[in-house]
């Protein structure tokens, strides 16, 4: 599989990882000397958590959390769904959320409210992309301001395909 898949690249694998490594430090401050607890929203995220984590110079630990709010479509069904649950081993912890994208905000509204209710200690977030439309939703970290348009690559899917792409960028089969 290869960029022809995409129409337009807005984010290649270089410009990636130097936002990343800015963003592992900033959070590799912010948490020093503190219990992190590392929470990859699956599937979307987990590319960059893991990229992420190997930025963060912290003995940090990670529980990933699985969350469903698209399906195969290209807009939010408005419903967010944990397959998994929310975790017991939540108690206490620290909690920084990492997803591929802050679109309607549902996700981190939902996960934020759960995991509080389960006893984390605190909830922060993180989110490599922000669309345009949603500018007036807040993360803790934000890689990247995006247009308004559907994105894949990097962990992000078109109905479960070019989650590999190693650049971000709008599909061409839409
Ligand atoms: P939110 O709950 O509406 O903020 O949406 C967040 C989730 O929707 C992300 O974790 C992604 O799984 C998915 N999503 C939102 N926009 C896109 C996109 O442009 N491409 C692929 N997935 C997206
Ligand atoms: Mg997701």
């Amino acid at each position: 599989m290869t960029p022809e898949h995409l129409v337009e690249i807005l984010l290649d694998a270089d410009s990636i990882r130097r936002r990343v490594v800015a963003l592992g430090g900033e959070i590799s401050s912010e948490f020093e000397g503190e219990d992190l607890c590392i929470m990859p929203v699956l599937d979307g995220g987990m590319i960059f958590a893991a990229d992420l984590i190997r930025e963060i110079k912290l003995p940090l630990t990670l529980l990933p959390i699985k969350a469903s709010s698209y399906g195969t479509a290209t807009t939010s069904s408005g419903t967010v769904s944990l397959p998994w649950g929310i975790p017991t081993a939540v108690q206490c912890k620290k909690i920084l959320l990492v997803d591929d994208i802050l679109d309607t905000g549902k996700t981190f509204e939902i996960l934020n409210s759960e995991l509080l209710s389960a006893g984390a200690t605190s909830v922060h977030t993180c989110a490599l992309l922000r669309k345009e439309s949603s500018n007036h939703l807040k993360a803790d970290y934000i890689g990247f301001d995006i247009p308004d348009q559907f994105v894949v690559g990097y962990g992000l899917d078109l109905a479960g395909k070019y989650r590999n792409l190693p650049c971000i960028g709008i599909p061409r089969n839409l």
